[in-house]
């Protein structure tokens, strides 16, 4: 099942490559759909491509994913355990905000992604993504490191690396939440409790009285 779920992964790759569905694909070098295994327990996601992502067709390949990594590790996270996208699979020129048309038209490859690879947790890195997946619920500043439940999905909305990069005091928080996205992922993932053992039966009256 979960082979055919990446299978399925790879074709909604392969229409996102091809993808004209709004004006971006006439500017885009490589659109970006996403990397990371399928089924994965996290599941982050950004903006939209930026330069280097766009010139590589990976998401968060410049600075604000060397910080990503950095948190991840500081977690216990390897980028290569996590699935990886954007609200945006093409780049925004000179890397201006998303439009509303353009994340409207994006939007069923990212519902679609999450059908497929299930995550527990969704990181949600900064407030476009926030809107998108969780819109109207508040600001990034007031939501960061809260723990959003969605029947068994947890969304967590994080400052994006990038505002941790213009503004140092971001750092702080971040790990303060990663941290808790840890903490999180340890009490879900936990494996269940073992049966206990069945009581040892009674010995038959007969033995009883031998002892
Ligand atoms: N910023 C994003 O939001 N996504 C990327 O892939 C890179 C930078």
């Amino acid at each position: 099942m979960s082979d055919n779920r990446a299978e399925e992964l790879e074709r909604l790759h392969a229409q996102v490559r091809a993808c004209t569905r709004c004006g971006l694909h006439a500017t885009r070098t490589h659109a970006v759909p996403g990397t990371g295994p399928c089924p994965a327990d996290v599941m982050i996601v950004g903006e939209a491509p930026g330069f280097n992502e766009d010139l590589q067709g990976k998401p968060f390949v410049g600075a604000a994913g060397q910080l990503l990594d950095t948190l991840l590790a500081q977690i216990g996270l390897s980028r290569e355990s996590v699935y990886i996208t954007n609200v945006l699979k093409c780049r925004p020129p000179q890397n201006r905000d998303p439009m509303p048309h353009e994340a409207e038209a994006c939007a069923p490859y990212l519902k679609r992604q999450l059908e497929l690879v299930r995550p527990k947790v969704v990181l949600v890195l900064g407030r476009h993504a926030l809107e998108r997946l969780l819109p109207g619920l508040g600001s990034i500043t007031r939501l960061h490191g809260t723990f959003v439940e969605r029947g068994e999905l947890a969304y967590v909305p994080l400052y994006h690396p990038a505002a941790a990069l213009h503004n140092g005091a971001l750092v702080g928080d971040l790990q303060r939440d990663f941290d808790r996205v840890r903490t999180y992922l340890d009490r879900v993932l936990k494996p269940p409790e073992p049966e206990p053992a069945p009581a040892p039966a009674e010995p038959p009256a007969e033995q009883l009285k031998l002892l």
